[in-house]
């Protein structure tokens, strides 16, 4: 019976990654805060696919509960997909220092308080799989988000690390950098279509990255080139760039 813990799994590319992984006979722990809202996909899930899909109510800033939380999962996950994350309000983040921890906290913080408690569980078990979703806006930083960039690039760093330090555990630590994802709450009409992806396309390309024991992914090869020419540009030139 193996499982997989999804953090953050109420967003749609949770909700994407768990039907993915339930149609592959993979049981799912879905963990988020008010995590009952999503009690209906959930059921679906369960129908369609034969399988278990456990809720667990989870907030990723509330350090002190995440022990006790994964020490409740009786049947320990074979694999975990941390996606939780918050954008935030840009000048709000700069002023006021709960904005400023909040982002941090979420796209950083809590990523590092669960994966260090679920490392040491797939150290002793041999095998397993972490992913994480970043950023592009973590390769470098810009006046545009540089809160919001700084903590996806600590987690980047991060899940660097932790690979280096998994690999003779057989562990696999796949770093997933997307650029711009379509969801409800903005849909990104705006956005050149090609810069921008789905929650459906970006979680089959997780999905698949995973199974091949991939390092890093970006959400498009576009994306991983422009990124390959935005870290390239000297400093001395980059810091007059409005970009
Ligand atoms: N959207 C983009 O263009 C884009 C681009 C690059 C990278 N990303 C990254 O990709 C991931 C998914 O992005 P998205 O836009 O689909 O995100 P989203 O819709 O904003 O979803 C973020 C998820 O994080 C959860 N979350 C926030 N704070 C939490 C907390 N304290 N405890 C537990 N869960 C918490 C949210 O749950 P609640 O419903 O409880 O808030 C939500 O399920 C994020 O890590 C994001 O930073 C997004």
């Amino acid at each position: 019976m193996k499982y997989v813990l999804i953090i953050g799994a109420k967003n749609e590319l949770g909700i994407e990654l768990a039907n993915l992984y339930a149609r592959n006979n993979y049981n799912l722990y879905l963990a988020g805060r008010s995590i009952k809202d999503i009690q209906d996909k959930s059921d679906e899930i369960e129908k369609k696919y034969k399988v278990k899909s456990v809720l667990c109510e989870l907030d990723v800033t509330d350090y002190n509960s995440h022990q006790k939380i994964y020490d409740t999962l009786t049947i320990k996950p074979i694999g975990v997909i941390y996606l939780a994350g918050y954008y935030p309000n840009i000048p709000l983040s700069i002023s006021e220092w709960s904005e400023t921890l909040r982002t941090i906290e979420i796209n950083y913080m809590g990523c590092m308080s669960l994966l260090n408690i679920i490392s040491n569980q797939f150290i002793n078990d041999r095998r397993g799989f972490i992913i994480s979703v970043t950023s592009v806006s973590g390769l470098r930083g810009r006046a545009k988000n540089y809160i919001y960039g700084s903590a996806k690039a600590g987690l980047i760093t991060y899940m660097s690390g932790l690979r280096n330090k998994m690999n003779k555990y057989n562990v696999n630590v796949l770093t997933v950098i997307p650029g711009f994802i379509t969801s409800n709450k903005d849909n990104k009409e705006n956005y050149p279509r090609v810069l921008v992806t789905t929650p459906k396309k970006l979680a089959l390309k997780i999905f698949n990255a995973q199974q091949s024991n991939k390092d890093v992914i970006y959400s498009s090869t576009l994306w991983q080139l422009i990124m390959f020419v935005i870290k390239l540009i000297p400093e001395a030139l980059f810091k007059k760039l409005k970009i």
